[in-house]
């Protein structure tokens, strides 16, 4: 198939390697120049294991390119991957300008019909706003139909996460984008979940809030047990065997960090979704 990853940060270009990898024609556009220059010459700009050597291996082997021209990106593929940022605002909810502009960057330069999926996280009801903005600027002949599909790869392990993660969520009403999105995983074997765009869209938030939780829980246990002459790991592991509970929690650490979980779990990103959108942008 003919892809087009719109960002070149962390997700963009892992989806964007990975899935050159699975043998599909990948172009990732980013408008950041020096980061594309860079990306040309087979260099990544972040440090992910195994990234940069997919990078250099499908350049070389032309099933990867990289650019800042709309018209080359969107003019003439089959998938669009929405991979750009949606920072934090200063009153907590989900900066959408990026995600705006990259909808009505599409809808100018698309030329064929084509499924517009949506990696970046998005406030319930950001999808809905996309395939709006598409669908008013498009020529009326094409159509453009617009899925969620959260990342929920983690920093240091994307890769390995892309290759074999625990599912894959695909969020739409339209039987037949599903069915070409299944196609474009399937040999991946990962299990797919297809379900409504607003459920998929809540499904990245709630996987956001309870891995936050238990984080925060072992976190807690582990000042408990230091206190009362616990062992954490005794008791992790010991708790871990109640099925309703389950084996997998976190190492103690210092609390959560990351990219994700602290700017995914504010109440306010997850219900400002539709207000969110200036007819400016
Ligand atoms: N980083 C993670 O671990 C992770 C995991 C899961 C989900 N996510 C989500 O995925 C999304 C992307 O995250 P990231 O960490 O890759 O972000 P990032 O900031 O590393 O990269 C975003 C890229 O998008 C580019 N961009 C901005 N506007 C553009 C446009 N109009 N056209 C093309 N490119 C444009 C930027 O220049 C930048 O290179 C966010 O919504 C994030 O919450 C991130």
């Amino acid at each position: 198939m003919k892809v087009t990853v719109a960002g070149a940060g962390y997700v963009g270009l892992v989806t964007s390697a990975c899935l050159a990898e699975l043998g599909h024609q990948v172009t990732c556009i980013d408008v950041q120049k020096e980061k594309i220059d860079m990306l040309q010459s087979g260099h990544s700009p972040i440090y992910e294991p195994g990234l940069e050597v997919l990078l250099e291996k499908n350049l070389r082997k032309k099933q990867l390119h990289f650019t800042t021209n709309p018209q080359d990106a969107y003019s003439e593929t089959d998938i669009i991957f929405i991979a750009v940022g949606t920072p934090e605002k200063e009153d907590g909810s989900a900066d959408l300008k990026y995600i705006h502009v990259t909808a009505h960057t599409i809808a100018n330069y698309i030329e064929q019909d084509v499924i517009v999926c949506t990696k970046s996280t998005v406030p319930v009801g950001t999808n809905e706003i996309i395939q709006h903005i598409i669908d008013s600027r498009k020529p009326p002949n094409l159509k453009a139909v617009v899925v969620a599909n959260p990342e929920f790869l983690s920093e240091g392990s994307a890769i390995i996460d892309f290759f074999h993660g625990d599912r894959i969520v695909i969020g739409t009403n339209d039987p037949k984008a599903a069915a070409e999105m299944e196609h474009l995983y399937l040999p991946l074997q990962i299990p797919i979940f297809k379900t409504d765009i607003r459920s998929a869209e809540m499904i990245k938030y709630a996987s956001d809030a309870f891995l936050a939780t238990k984080i925060s829980f072992i976190n807690e246990m582990t000042f408990i047990c230091e206190n009362v002459g616990a062992n954490i790991e005794e008791v992790a592991y010991g708790i871990g065997q109640d099925k309703r509970i389950g084996p997998h929690f976190p190492k103690a650490g210092i609390g959560f960090s990351s990219s994700c979980f602290p700017k995914d779990t504010t109440r306010k990103v997850i219900w400002r979704g539709e207000k969110n959108y200036d007819e400016n942008y």
